[in-house]
């Protein structure tokens, strides 16, 4: 891989000391959407021509997709936040544990490789702090298109003479699923229907990529997705979304730790049921030319959410949310509807001196005036931001160790949070 810009170098030890109860205040710019780049990226697959790929966050995740595709065959520069994916050898059709391991998200080389090359060999991404994580959907869509699949010690093999375009039925609106399917679509001719897609912006901005390198995507960010795809696909420029998690992340933050701040290049459209529910909890947001703008005021009343498929509200924003709330001036209640085991936040919350009570996939809050730093640790990317934004609120000094799980996902929250006046240091355990 070349690369021409600044990589984020992080050690796996790492850790934040954060000193809390400091009001922030200025301007953070929200970097492209890490969930748009990475099935985009992967979508460079489905062509040999070169595609530019701007507004790409500087991630972790995002360097193991650079790895996976380097690793399959691809070219890889990487300019600032530009990258060229050019042609460099014939794919190979495996993608190596070693990988995906890392990024449960390589499962979709799948569906560009199998639709070009008839084959493709996965490892099974296995669970994950988060839940089970299976990928029954992507298979069963592949299924549905012509394709036989078996698994064989520890990947998933795919084979078909030739996908064929069909109506593909999802039993649940799945992110990966849909865009797994999508990317095989576009290199199959003729025209698949995907019926109960996922209607998550990243979809939408997939969907703009599959058309800009020649397949014809209409619906997307819709329940119903037509894809007519090309046998022949070409060559591509393309602008990354903007994060809508990482700017869920820091409208938390701000109305946590108070303050008033504007996230420049945010997009409202897309966090439509986080806004109303920051704004029941007594939170200002606005529209700004070319952004966002939150004013804190004070504690938060207390605000109940279930996390949905989009337009509901991202559970990726669940954690952060439940630091918010952990505040509140009464009893909230979030639900996790998505994922099976996603509260290992509140465990660290209670260290904190938050009162949660979690009954399955309810979590019962009864707010506090305030919460107290301690040592702490992240087991996810979204727990872990959450419990940067209880830190960010918290009197006194918090640790927050393993942050390694947080850079997948934040391009250097450290120095963004810096900036707009909080008091974080990057260590070394
Ligand atoms: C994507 C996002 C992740 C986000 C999630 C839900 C990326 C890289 N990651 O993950 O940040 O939290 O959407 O918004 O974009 N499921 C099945 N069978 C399948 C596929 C999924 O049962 O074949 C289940 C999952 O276990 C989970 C739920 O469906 O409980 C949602 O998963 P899915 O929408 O597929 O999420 P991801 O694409 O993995």
């Amino acid at each position: 891989m070349v690369e021409n810009g600044r990589i984020q170098k992080a050690f796996p030890m790492d850790a934040f000391l954060i000193q809390g109860g400091r009001r922030l205040k200025g301007t953070a710019v929200i970097n492209g959407s890490k969930n748009a780049a990475l099935p985009i990226l992967i979508a460079t697959l489905l062509t040999d021509e070169t595609c530019t790929i701007t507004n790409v966050p500087d991630l972790r995740d995002i360097s193991t997709t650079y790895r996976l595709l380097e690793e399959l065959g691809k070219k890889v520069t990487v300019t600032g936040k530009t990258v060229k994916v050019e042609y460099r050898r014939k794919l190979k059709t495996k993608a190596p544990y070693k990988i995906v391991k890392q990024m449960r998200a390589s499962i979709l080389v799948a569906g560009p490789l199998l639709a070009r090359f008839g084959n493709v060999r996965v490892s099974l991404p296995g669970g994950c702090a988060i839940g089970m994580r299976p990928i029954d959907l992507h298979l069963k869509g592949f299924e549905t298109m012509g394709a036989q699949s078996r698994t064989e010690q520890g990947d998933v093999v795919l084979a078909t003479e030739g996908l064929l375009a069909k109506r593909v039925r999802l039993t649940f609106p799945s992110v990966g699923a849909t865009e797994n399917i999508m990317m095989a679509a576009a290199a199959t001719s003729g025209t698949t229907i995907i019926d109960n897609a996922a209607r998550e912006p990243e979809i939408e901005d997939l969907g703009n990529f599959l058309t800009g390198i020649g397949a014809v995507v209409t619906g997307a960010g819709g329940k119903r997705i037509k894809i007519i795809g090309a046998a022949k696909l070409h060559g591509s420029r393309h602008r990354v979304i903007p994060d809508r998690i990482e700017t869920g992340t820091y409208l938390c933050a701000v109305a946590a730790a108070g303050g008033d701040v504007k996230l420049k290049g945010a997009e409202p459209k897309h966090l439509e049921a986080l806004v109303a529910a920051m704004k029941k909890a007594g939170a200002k947001i606005s529209k700004i030319p070319g952004g966002m703008r939150i004013v804190s005021s004070g504690r938060p009343k207390p605000v109940s959410i279930l996390t949905k498929p989009h337009p509901g509200f991202p559970t990726d924003v669940q954690a952060p949310w439940m630091a918010y709330m952990a505040l509140c001036s009464g009893k909230a209640r979030v639900r996790e509807e998505i994922f099976e085991n996603r509260f290992m936040h509140a465990a660290e919350l209670l260290r904190m001196g938050a009162s949660i009570v979690v009954d399955g996939n309810t979590a019962t809050i009864r707010g506090v005036p305030d919460l107290s730093g301690a040592e702490i640790m992240a087991s996810d990317i979204r727990a872990g931001a959450g419990l940067i934004v209880a830190a960010l609120a918290a009197h006194g000094t918090t640790k927050v160790g393993r942050v390694y799980h947080i850079d997948r996902g934040y391009e250097r929250i450290e120095y963004v949070l810096r900036r707009l006046g909080a008091k974080i240091l990057r260590v070394k355990e």
